[in-house]
Parts: C-alpha cells; sequence; structure tokens
C-alpha cells in the first residue's frame, strides 16, 4: 500500500465562488494539489456532485457556507491517487465515493478517512455521486425523520430532482402509496419509477385541486424542500399522526432577500420559517426536521455513516435503487450546470466530470 505524507507537487483545477452571486461568479482556478494528512486520502476525482445547497452557498444564503471566496461542493467520486499514514480502510487504485463536506468542486481532493467509501464495482463514478447527499438524505428521511411504514400515503415535492427522487425509490421499497410534484414533462419518468399519482408543481392550485378531487385526500408523510408558505400548507395536508419533513427552502431561490426578511447567517429567524407549537399538540401532527450539513460534523453520525453507505450500496447491487445522472457538463462548465439546476428542467443528479 502506498503511504505518503509530503506535499505532492501537481497542480489541480478548482471551481471558486468569487462574491455571492448568479452562476457567472463560478470561476476556474489552478491551485497546488491538497496536502496529504496521516489521516486523509487523496482522490483523483472522477466525477462531482452538484447539490440545490450549492446553488444556495453561491448566492449567499446557505448558513454552513464557508465566507466566499470559497470552493463548494459536497461529493466527489473517483480513484485514490494516495494515503496518508493512518488510514487502512482504502489504498491506491480504489474506486470510492467522499464527501468532501465544502471544496469538492475540485480535480483532486483530500477527504477525511473517515468520509471515504470504497463502492461497488457495477456502480459508475457519475451514479456514485448520488449517494452521499441525495440517497442518504433520503434514508433518513425515510426511515428517521418521518419513519414511512409500509402502506402509508407520502407526498413529495420537487420529485424528480436529486433528493426527491431518491425519497420516490425508497418509499416504493416501503410499499407506499406516492405522490409525487414536479413539472407536468417529468411525470411519466417518476410514474416509471413508482408514482402512484402526479402532479403539477409548476400550478399554484394543482394541489388544492388535487386533494378536493380525492375527497380532502391527506398524507401521512410529507416531504418539503421548498421552505416556509410551503411547509405551512404542506402541514395542514397531513393526515392525524402524520409528519411532516422539512429538509431545505429552495423557495428561497425565486424571492428576494427583503420578502422573507433573512439575512444569510440569520436563516432560522426569518419569520418565514415559524411554526405555532399548540398546532402541533392540537392536531397530533409532527414536524422533524434534517440538515446533512450540520450531523456531517458529529461523531455519532460519522461512526454511523459506514452502516448507512453499505445499506445504499446493498440497494443499488440488489437492483432496488437505480441512480439516475440526467446530465453532466465539463468542470470549467460549472456556471451552465448551476444554470440547468436552477431552470427546473433537470431529472436526478447533474454532475461536474473534471
Ligand atoms: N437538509 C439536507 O440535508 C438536504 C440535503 C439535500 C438536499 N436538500 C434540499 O432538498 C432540495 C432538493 O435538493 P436537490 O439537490 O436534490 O435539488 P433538485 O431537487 O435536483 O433541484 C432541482 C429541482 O427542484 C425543483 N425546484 C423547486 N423549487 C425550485 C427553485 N426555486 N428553483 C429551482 N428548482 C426548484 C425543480 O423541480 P420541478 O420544477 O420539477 O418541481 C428542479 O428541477 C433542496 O431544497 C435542497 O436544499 C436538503
Amino acid at each position: 500500500m502506498m503511504r505518503i505524507t509530503q506535499r505532492t507537487h501537481t497542480i489541480m483545477r478548482q471551481i471558486w465562488v468569487s462574491y455571492p452571486g448568479p452562476p457567472e461568479v463560478l470561476v476556474l482556478k489552478e491551485a497546488a494539489a491538497p496536502e496529504l494528512q496521516p489521516s486523509s486520502v487523496l482522490i483523483e476525482s472522477k466525477a462531482i456532485g452538484i447539490n440545490f445547497a450549492d446553488v444556495l452557498a453561491r448566492m449567499g444564503r446557505y448558513p454552513q457556507a464557508p465566507p466566499t471566496p470559497c470552493v463548494p461542493g459536497f461529493e466527489v467520486a473517483g480513484i485514490v491517487k494516495a494515503v496518508g499514514t493512518a488510514v487502512r480502510s482504502v489504498r491506491a487504485g480504489d474506486r470510492v465515493v467522499a464527501i468532501s463536506r465544502f471544496g469538492g468542486y475540485s480535480s483532486e481532493i483530500a477527504a477525511d478517512q473517515d468520509l471515504v467509501f470504497k463502492i461497488p464495482d457495477l456502480l459508475t463514478f457519475e451514479q456514485a455521486t448520488t449517494l452521499p447527499v441525495n440517497y442518504l438524505t433520503a434514508l433518513l428521511l425515510v426511515e428517521k425523520t418521518c419513519n414511512v411504514n409500509e402502506g402509508e400515503s407520502v407526498l413529495v415535492h420537487s420529485a424528480a430532482g436529486g433528493v426527491g427522487l431518491a425519497l420516490v425509490e425508497l418509499c416504493k421499497l416501503k410499499r407506499a402509496k406516492i405522490t409525487a410534484l414536479a413539472s407536468k414533462e417529468k411525470h411519466a419518468f417518476l410514474m416509471d419509477r413508482g408514482a402512484t399519482h402526479c402532479i403539477d408543481s409548476h400550478d399554484p392550485t394543482a394541489l388544492t385541486r388535487f386533494t378536493e378531487d380525492h375527497e380532502s385526500l391527506k398524507w401521512d408523510a410529507i416531504f418539503d424542500s421548498r421552505g416556509g408558505g410551503s411547509w405551512k400548507q404542506s402541514f395542514s395536508q397531513l393526515n392525524t399522526f402524520g409528519r411532516l419533513g422539512v429538509f431545505g427552502f429552495s423557495d428561497l431561490v425565486q424571492s428576494s432577500s427583503e420578502s422573507v426578511g433573512l439575512h444569510s447567517k440569520k436563516l432560522g429567524e426569518a419569520h418565514w420559517f415559524a411554526f405555532d407549537a399548540y398546532d402541533l399538540v392540537s392536531e397530533a401532527k409532527s414536524i422533524g426536521g434534517f440538515n446533512l450539513a450540520t450531523l456531517w460534523h458529529r461523531r455519532e453520525f460519522i461512526e454511523a455513516l459506514p452502516r448507512y453507505m453499505e445499506q445504499l450500496f446493498s440497494y443499488f447491487s440488489r437492483g432496488e435503487i437505480r441512480p439516475h445522472v440526467g446530465a453532466s457538463f465539463a468542470l470549467e462548465e460549472a456556471s451552465a450546470a448551476h444554470r440547468h439546476l436552477q431552470s427546473r428542467e433537470s431529472i436526478g443528479k447533474i454532475v461536474l466530470l473534471p
């Protein structure tokens, strides 16, 4: 096994957010390759996952993001180039996926060994980037936050997106009845992936009309990544003992900062997010929050990660999930990749290829 501790002198390419703003603020720069620490793994990136949080971070609206200028990017799949002296779990040449937390938009990364996982032979690098954020988020929302049980009814917002598709597949494994909200053009794809019903996410009255047409249908679990106003509507659409999983605020991308009264570091204080706890008591409903970007700094979560990743690898190997990569862009086309995500036309994962 090759183990090195000294700095490697190669040059890597990275995408930086120069200052908060539109997709054009993403710029390509060259830098010295990262220094390898005893417990880190040097990875040559083959595919880099793009997440909605990268868009929020680029806009200066993601509370956990480092100050600009910074390199975004939560996950990278690639080949191990070298390992630090204390690393035992992987070796040079292994195909891996890694959680970079930030800094993933790089042709090389040095990741902590606890956040690097060997991937199954049949899983492509592009597909592997769907696991550390999209499928992991969906797994924990389905099994812990909302605890979906066999035969329950669930509503999934942004259902054809990265996390949304993973939620649809994992709820299907629970034999849940799935209502999917997405652009009309994506409905056929979602029905093929296991949705029972689809609703047009671009028609503001479609959800209300759908429930009226189905005898005031309500749901046992709702997965809502849109934020404030949508969370409140979702809460009212829960069955008794229903669980609302709140885990994103994509509506911020279309709102002006004035309309939600926010400054990125004070996001949680905005009135937009307020709920009355008495309503939870009187209506016998629950709201559960989830945020990977805070969990992956907690020791107990890092210790549980290999088990979660193994569960996802097993689902893949048994054909129970089909990670879908809808679009790929060269690393230097990161601005175009962000524009594509914001266009609302994407299905599944978008990746950067270094
Ligand atoms: N808390 C966590 O740990 C965590 C982890 C991962 C993701 N998330 C959140 O989950 C959500 C989905 O993330 P993702 O990375 O999988 O992205 P994604 O769903 O692939 O994002 C693209 C899709 O979102 C829908 N969308 C809804 N509002 C949008 C808007 N204002 N602008 C652009 N698209 C919008 C669009 O679908 P339609 O037009 O078809 O509806 C679009 O195609 C995001 O809110 C993200 O922040 C949270």
